[in-house]
């Protein structure tokens, strides 16, 4: 007998509907796990499931609902969000928006585990003039609060992609001087600022650049031991996980009842489950139950051919050393084309978000710069959310970008700014 024959077997035995069924065989094992009220009003929001009569469309629309129940209770934990910041990103006119002011407050006023993705590149410590430290130690202090934040932010269980490069430079702690320079492992300090703050250090991509165009870390002309150094041409892709150990008890997939039990973790930090109910539709041939996690609803939830990964993308990004092309931006004149000094190319957030998301979900980049990262959401039918410090500089070249990626088509974007005093502009 097949999952649907049992599924239908069980319909004509049953006199009660399914979702009174789950709830009654789960009912017993969440109550510790929720205060009464809570526990009525997750009621109240599901009843209307007694109404449908397809077993795996309840199953669905109830595991949809406890997801975002649960969620939304662990979000009224977090007391400090902005509202207008709140409404202007959940507001749906809009799919492109930009928020000019610090990640790091601009992200404070964010509810917690609210967005699915983010992807960046973070200023190179003191590389550009527009942004620069006193030391690396103060440099690297800033970002570990950003790092902190964003893992309140992300949603569990996903996905942060950080492209960052092992910079030339000063770390101006022993030496202000010429001398104190050096190869500065960024992306060895950034992987351990991350584990320390809670993420899973998970991949480093060697993002391959070619020949590259500047000779600045070539040491002179002397061809003897000790005087040459490599010239640098590659750049860390870092993937990195969230996994907040949440003790929450899922439904199973199968039969959508919470009578489970804890399984062995997974992944790190990644908590998953057995189904312990009888009556479940799918049981092992050694009779256990199934066995799952909050990210296997995701992930296995989600296989519809709509989300399939082009074949030729995935051999592109197969090898962890890869090849792309810097983006030039200095062109024959001598111009700069794109108004930024240090644009990443689209291949990267195209990367993340193809093989970290889903349609419709939030992609967040806390260092905007020419918002490459939300013009490539937009284009994959996400919602890309871009912060940028630096409005002076990058208001005009960014939203020149935006314009130009949609050829002034017809499209929406707003932007807010940091003060939260409502929605600046809108284009429609
Ligand atoms: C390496 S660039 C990002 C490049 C970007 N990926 C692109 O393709 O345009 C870093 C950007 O972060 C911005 N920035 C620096 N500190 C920031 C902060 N605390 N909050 C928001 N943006 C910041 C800088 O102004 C700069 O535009
Ligand atoms: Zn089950």
């Amino acid at each position: 007998m097949d999952n649907n024959q049992k599924i239908q077997m069980l319909l004509s035995d049953n006199k009660s509907d399914y979702f009174s069924k789950i709830w009654s065989i789960s009912e017993p094992f969440i109550s510790k796990q929720f205060k009464r009220e809570q526990l009525s009003k997750l009621h109240s929001k599901a009843s209307h499931l007694s109404d449908l009569t397809d077993v795996k469309e309840i199953i669905k629309k109830w595991t949809d609902i406890y997801i975002d129940f649960v969620k939304t209770e662990y979000q009224a934990e977090y007391q400090d969000i902005k509202a207008p910041l709140v409404d202007f990103i959940e507001n749906k006119e809009s799919n492109i928006k930009i928020v000019w002011g610090n990640c790091l407050d601009i992200m404070k006023g964010m509810k917690s585990e609210s967005v699915h993705l983010m992807v960046t590149s973070p200023p190179y410590y003191n590389a550009r003039e527009y942004s620069q430290w006193k030391d690396l130690t103060a440099y690297l202090e800033d970002m570990r609060l950003i790092i902190r934040e964003a893992y309140r932010v992300i949603d569990n269980h996903r996905v942060f992609v950080f492209n960052v490069g092992d910079i030339f430079d000063n770390d101006n702690i022993s030496t202000k001087s010429t001398w104190g320079k050096r190869r500065i492992p960024l992306g060895a300090y950034f992987t351990k600022i991350f584990e320390e703050e809670g993420w899973t250090f998970v991949d480093d991509f060697i993002w391959d650049k070619g020949e590259v165009q500047s000779e600045r870390h070539k040491n002179g002309n002397k061809p003897y031991p000790f005087y040459q150094y490599p010239m640098n041409c590659y750049e860390h892709i870092l993937i990195f996980h969230k996994h907040r150990d949440d003790l929450t008890k899922y439904p199973c997939p199968v039969c959508g009842c919470l009578k489970v039990n804890g399984n062995a973790m997974s992944e790190i930090g990644l908590r998953s489950w057995e189904c312990k109910n009888d009556e479940c539709f799918e049981r092992s041939k050694a009779n256990r139950g199934k066995r799952f996690s909050l990210k296997t609803i995701m992930t296995q939830g989600s296989q519809e051919v709509e989300n399939e990964i082009d074949k030729s993308f995935i051999t592109k990004w197969r090898r962890d050393i890869i090849k792309i092309n810097p983006v030039i931006k200095i062109n024959s004149k001598g111009e700069n084309t794109l108004g930024h000094t240090a644009p990443f190319p689209a291949d990267i957030p195209e990367f993340a978000i193809k093989m970290f998301s889903y349609p419709d979900e939030y992609i967040l980049d806390p260092f905007g710069g020419s918002f490459t990262s939300i013009i490539e959401a937009k284009k994959l039918g996400r919602i890309g959310i871009g912060i940028e410090l630096n409005k002076t500089m990058f208001r005009e070249a960014g939203l020149k970008n935006i314009q130009k990626a949609f050829n002034n088509n017809v499209f929406f974007y707003n932007t807010v700014i940091s003060e939260f005093d409502g929605v600046e502009e809108k284009n429609e």
